[in-house]
């Protein structure tokens, strides 16, 4: 592997008493693409909340880019301008322009005067195919558009990696695949990015990696050829046939466990 950009060591996050995460190891390369997959509940959104300190982790240490991020004395600032998070909830403001909602966050964060976060917000609304809504008002603007503003106004503030959070779970499925697109032409550009999603064929096309995390530990990490293709853990066969045939998987829940690995 390249340099890595993301390093996490024995993470461990619990709310309460319930323990969320449970030692997590994880190295992600420069340029490198890793899809993290799972049931619901597994801790894919705490993680990448840990990376960039949305959730302080209970135990462990994350780095990014060299940096250790879940240092003390750490400036989370400047941790977090080198990080771009898109949500499935894209949260763009609706009272303001798709270009002021990409101009705002770089002159308030990164101080950038008005000429300049403009161009790079023309720039980024470009790369991700929509110039010509530089004018328009989010309302006006399909989900699937509205999330490719959230990602460009993630790219105009130059982070170093990206993290994805399901950014097409909450678009109907034909505006899943403009999303998509611009997630892979950005994987193309070596964007180093950790992209939680349901989203197998992207998964298996466009990751380098694929983790699947189950009650808070990773399962299993590999090549998706491997890991969708070919699991070795039962705990991912049963997850990938829920998830390629939720119809089966109702069938299977009326039938006793016969064995499997059992869960920690
Ligand atoms: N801020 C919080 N406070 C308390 N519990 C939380 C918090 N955030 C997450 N949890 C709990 O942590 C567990 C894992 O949640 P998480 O959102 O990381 O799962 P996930 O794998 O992203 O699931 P999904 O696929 O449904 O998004 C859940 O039991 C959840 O209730
Ligand atoms: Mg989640």
């Amino acid at each position: 592997m390249s340099r890595p950009e993301i390093s996490v060591r024995d993470l461990h996050k619990s709310f309460g008493d319930n323990q969320v995460l449970r030692g997590i190891d994880l190295e992600i390369g420069q340029g490198e693409v890793v899809c993290v997959i799972g049931p619901s509940g597994s801790g894919k959104s705490t993680l990448l909340r840990c990376v960039n300190l949305l959730e302080e982790p209970t135990k462990g240490q994350v780095f990014v880019g060299g940096t250790e991020v879940t240092d003390p004395d750490v400036d989370i600032d400047a941790v977090r301008r080198r990080i771009g998070m898109v949500f499935q909830q894209f949260n763009l403001f609706p009272h303001l322009s798709v270009t002021e909602n990409l101009t705002l966050p770089q002159r308030r964060v990164l101080k950038r005067d008005k000429a300049q976060a403009a161009r790079i917000a023309a720039e980024n609304l470009a790369r991700v195919g929509l110039a010509e809504k530089a004018d328009a008002y989010p309302a006006s603007l399909s989900g699937g558009q509205q999330q490719r503003v959230a990602i460009a106004r993630a790219l105009a503030m130059g982070p170093e990696v990206m993290l994805f959070d399901e950014p097409t779970s909450a678009l109907d499925p034909e505006l899943v695949g403009d999303v998509l697109a611009v997630m892979r032409g950005l994987a193309r550009e070596g964007m180093t990015m950790m992209v939680v999603t349901h989203e197998m064929t992207f998964a298996r096309e466009v990751a380098d990696r694929v983790v699947f995390m189950d009650g808070g530990v990773i399962v299993e990490d590999g090549r998706p050829d491997q890991v969708i293709g070919a699991p070795r853990h039962e705990r991912t066969r049963h997850f990938l046939s829920r998830l390629l045939d939720p119809a089966m998987a109702e069938v299977e829940e009326d039938v006793p466990d016969q064995g499997g690995t059992g869960r920690p």
